[in-house]
């Protein structure tokens, strides 16, 4: 007995994959021609999966003040933010972070993985009550479990359950802490974050947004769901990541509560590993610059989500939520949406596979995100692809009840 036989399940899921055509999993991008295409398995294929919303991985400013990092720091900071690993570029990006935010402090984490986890744990402990939105991310819910404090998870974007749940509390004295993201990573649905704000506000808790889709996506500067719904000020805390918009690795807490700081003591993600190196760190400053500076990218990527928001919808295909730069399409079922997302693949088209229980409520997505760089003929010819592919699922699906 080994103790890898209990994921034979695991093993068992990837062969009924494999027998679609590849592991869905385990792609392998060969050549990276641009931030919406590249060679996978031969073939160039246009990306739709790669939260790459701004388009921004190969700006050459950025890149070349990425390379003049390496060049001048070296390739990595070989130590946490507490010993050697605080470089003048970690605090000039902390600086930036706040001030882009309006707000009073931020610190900057490894990922954004790392962020939730440091900055939940660093805030709840044993003794106190964490309530967050059931779609959460993963990095929320590890977070809360790292924190050991109590949790209770309300009905996704309902502040009437949380409503619910805050009132059950009346008179526990805990400190109590609110988690929602802006923008839902898997479905694109936004957080109603006025009417949580009304609820966080009348039980005296206090409230976290997660932006990792929405940081340079929404709002009119680009600093997420909470400028957009105008909510900054009543938002206690905010986390975000490099890895999508902004095109690096790292991620951040921002917070206007002036002890925030003492995090960076307490805060075990933060302590206890590497900080992020000296590219990662050139990248995002040289990115947050471009977001401030090119209003019109989002205006690009808002563009691209509805064109291609039109197509699917005008083929019939069940869309979750609104138009946004995450456009979930659910599929009936596993087969189906493993036969869409290989035939997708193979006619030129990238988009995630999203399979319970990654996803909510146990559906099968092909999760598509946009880019302000693709153009609009490419945003056409995935609903073109999309089509033929439909077609080839309908005779597939004819070809089986046939044969049963
Ligand atoms: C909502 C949310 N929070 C946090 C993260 C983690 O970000 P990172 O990739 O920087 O670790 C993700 C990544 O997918 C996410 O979707």
């Amino acid at each position: 007995m080994s103790l890898l036989d209990k994921l034979d399940q695991v093993a068992q899921r990837r062969d009924r994959f494999l027998a679609f055509g590849r592991d869905p999993f385990n792609i392998r991008m060969d050549r990276i021609i641009s931030a919406t295409e590249a060679i996978i398995e031969g073939r160039e294929v246009i990306l739709v999966g790669t939260n790459n919303y701004l388009g921004l991985t190969f700006e050459p400013n950025t890149i070349d003040a990425a390379v003049s990092a390496i060049k001048n720091e070296g390739t990595g900071t070989t130590g946490s933010r507490i010993a050697n690993g605080t470089y003048s570029g970690h605090q000039a990006l902390e600086q930036e972070i706040a001030d882009f935010l309006g707000r009073r402090s931020a610190m900057v984490f490894s990922t954004g993985y790392q962020a939730n986890l440091g900055v939940l744990a660093g805030l709840a402990g044993p003794k106190d009550t964490i309530l967050l939105d059931a779609d959460s991310h993963a990095s929320i819910y590890d977070g809360c479990h790292l924190s050991g404090a109590r949790l209770f998870r309300f009905r996704h974007n309902s502040p009437a359950d949380l409503d619910k749940r805050l009132t059950r509390l009346e008179g526990d004295t805990s400190g109590k802490l609110v988690v929602v993201e802006g923008i839902y990573s898997m479905l694109g649905d936004q957080a109603p974050l006025d009417e949580f704000v009304d609820v966080k506000r009348r039980h005296g808790a206090e409230l976290l947004v997660d932006e990792a889709h929405s940081l340079g996506v929404f709002g009119d500067h680009g600093r997420g769901v909470c400028e957009s719904a105008g909510v900054e000020k009543d938002v206690d805390y905010v986390v975000g990541t490099f890895s999508k918009s902004i095109g690096a690795v790292g991620g951040f807490g921002a917070s206007d509560h002036p002890e925030f700081e003492r995090l960076r003591y307490t805060s075990r993600p933060y302590m206890f590993t590497a900080s992020s190196s000296p590219s990662s760190i050139a990248t995002a400053m040289a990115t947050l610059g471009q977001i401030k500076a090119r209003p019109e990218l989002r205006r690009q990527l808002w563009d691209n989500a509805r064109s291609l928001y039109g197509g699917l919808t005008g083929l019939g295909l069940a869309i979750f939520a609104e138009a946004s730069p995450i456009i979930a399409v659910k599929m009936p079922n596993e087969d189906s949406a493993v036969f869409m997302w290989n035939a997708l693949l193979e006619a030129g088209v990238y988009v995630n596979l999203a399979l319970p229980p990654g996803t909510p409520d146990g559906s099968c997505l092909l999760r598509c995100s946009l880019s302000a760089a693709h153009t609009p003929q490419q945003v056409a010819k995935v609903c073109g692809v999309f089509e033929q592919c439909l077609d080839a699922l309908n005779a597939w699906q004819a070809e089986q009840s046939a044969a049963e």
